[in-house]
């Protein structure tokens, strides 16, 4: 098992990814996030994510990439609340790190490595981003799904677009607009996700032998899949449009306000709280 390095503000930061090989030549990995206690997507996942997509490029051995959690009940939470605070992260540039957060939603679009997201937990709002950005997506019994955005006062900037793909524009507007939690069965039906399973142990088979039997094929193909499936996906200049619509709304007072007021509702973030994000917004904040 390898496990990257990672540096922040100076100071070995903790390790929130690690990779182990699914197959003997290891061209499909795991990849692991361990950030409890809930897999908050803050600065140390979003630098190290972004490191982890890089180590991807001008490489052929990897083939397929799996993500996967170790966090109980969660496999991606919502972005760091605070760093929408001024000084958010003292001495250095916020906003330099959302444009980290960008690229790597980006880079699932376009690095030439097949990516799966195995959920049998929590995906809110930055987790769910990033999901619906790979290209397929399994769930296990505990998998919820869920944009709090809208309960915010914002946008699930990063994966609308997607969602109306997958799910249409109907079923879209529900969820984002209610900012509602999705179960595993219900993200199924709707093709939120491929497909849902019975246990841990049934979710991880089924994704090991997609994942295995992926990489028995020529690099070359499974690229040139990729890249022709992408010509159906929404532009880059859509995603542009997405952000400015993000930051006009993140630029509101009331919104701004919201923010506060949910990292204080929420005892910043705390499990408890997190388990059930979106509808502790909806019945605290409202
Ligand atoms: C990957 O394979 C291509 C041929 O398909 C070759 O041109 C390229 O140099 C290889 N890259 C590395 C880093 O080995
Ligand atoms: C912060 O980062 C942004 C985006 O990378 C850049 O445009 C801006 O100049 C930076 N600000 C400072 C004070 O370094
Ligand atoms: C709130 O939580 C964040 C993320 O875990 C942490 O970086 C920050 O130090 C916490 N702030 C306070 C005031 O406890």
């Amino acid at each position: 098992m390898h496990i990257l390095e990672t540096v922040w503000l100076g100071a070995a930061a903790a390790k929130v990814l690690t990779q182990a090989c699914i197959n003997k030549a290891c061209s499909a990995k795991r990849v692991t996030i361990s950030n409890p206690p809930v897999n908050l997507w803050d600065a140390n996942v979003i630098e190290e994510f972004n490191t982890f997509m890089h180590s991807l490029n001008n490489q052929n051995e990897t083939k397929v990439v799996v993500f996967d959690s170790d966090t109980a009940d969660f496999w991606a939470a919502h972005i760091d609340l605070n760093l929408f605070q001024p000084d958010a992260i003292p001495g250095r540039n916020s906003s330099a790190l959302f444009e980290t957060y960008y690229e790597n939603l980006d880079l699932l679009l376009t690095t030439p490595v097949i990516f799966i997201g195995e959920v049998n937990g929590r995906a809110w709002g930055a987790g769910d981003e990033h999901l619906l950005r790979m290209d397929m997506r399994f769930a296990g019994p505990h998998a919820q799904f869920g944009a709090p955005e809208a309960a915010v006062g914002l946008i699930h900037v990063g994966a609308l677009q997607q969602l109306v793909r997958l799910i249409g524009p109907g079923r879209a507007s529900e969820y984002m607009l209610a900012a509602a939690q999705v179960s595993g069965h219900e993200a199924a039906r709707v093709g939120w996700v491929n497909s849902v399973h019975p246990s841990a142990e049934a979710l991880r088979n089924h994704v090991d032998s997609v994942a295995t039997r992926i990489s028995l094929f020529p690099v070359e193909t499974l690229r040139a899949t990729k890249a022709s499936i992408a010509e159906q996906a929404p532009s880059k200049s859509i995603l542009d449009n997405d952000r400015a619509r993000f930051n006009q709304l993140a630029a509101i007072p009331q919104v701004q306000q919201n923010v506060e007021d949910i990292i204080r509702l929420s005892k910043n973030q705390s499990r408890s709280w997190e388990l059930n994000n979106n509808d502790n917004i909806v019945r605290y904040l409202y």
